[in-house]
């Protein structure tokens, strides 16, 4: 196969996750470091208490399996599903390492937005969260209409306590329908 081939966004299905997945759900939070998240990777009590208190599923949250043919490459999700009405549900993205680079993390991003949106008439706005240093996840986020709203210094901490800066980024529904990014009024006031 050509570098520009090996490359090419895959052919991707999307399939909701549901309460029958809790063994794949361990196995693919599991088996590989998660670098830019918390938990390097999360212990498997703690994934298995995610799973029991119904994390991954309705009415907490959307979670969907990116799929390539039968293989879980990743999953995209929408969390805090309570605040769809008056706040702000948040994003939620991971891709496993050998699928990443090829533009699937952000088709999974627009895919999750896009049926969001359709579903929710109600839903204004989705927040997604990073560390500054997570450039791969800062473009996906502006590449998918997302505008940078936050740059919280030394706010984030991960498992062991170091710290770095938080950015946070929001995708407004009336952006999304017009494929605008609305500029954010950063110097407003002192
Ligand atoms: C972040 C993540 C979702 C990106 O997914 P992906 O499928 O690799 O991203 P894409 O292939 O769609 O690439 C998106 C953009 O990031 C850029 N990019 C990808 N990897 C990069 C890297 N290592 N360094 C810098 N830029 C990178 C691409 O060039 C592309 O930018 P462009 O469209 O402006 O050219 C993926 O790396 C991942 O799942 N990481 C582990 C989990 C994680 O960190 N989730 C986010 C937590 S906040």
């Amino acid at each position: 196969m050509s570098d520009a081939a090996a490359n090419q966004l895959p052919a991707l299905t999307y399939r909701p996750v549901t309460e029958r997945d809790g063994a794949a759900l361990v196995d693919f939070l599991t088996a590989e470091d998660w670098p830019f998240h918390y938990h390097l990777r999360p212990p498997l009590a703690l994934v298995r208490e995610w799973i029991d208190g119904g994390h991954f599923l309705e009415p907490q949250s959307l979670h969907l399996w990116v799929l390539q043919g039968a293989q879980r490459i990743g999953l995209v999700g929408l969390l805090d599903l309570e605040d769809i009405d008056d706040g702000e549900p948040e994003l939620g993205l991971r891709i496993t390492a050998p699928a990443r680079g090829r533009g699937v993390g952000t088709a999974a991003v627009r895919f999750l937005c896009g049926r969001a949106f359709d579903r929710w008439p109600q839903l204004e706005r989705i927040f997604a969260k990073t560390r500054a240093d997570h450039i791969a996840m800062r473009h996906v986020l502006v590449r998918c209409g997302f505008a940078k709203e936050m740059h919280a210094r030394r706010a984030w901490h991960r498992d062991g306590g170091a710290r770095f800066d938080s950015l946070g980024y929001g995708l407004l529904r009336a952006d999304w329908e017009r494929s605008v990014v609305t500029p954010v009024p950063w110097n407003d006031a002192p």
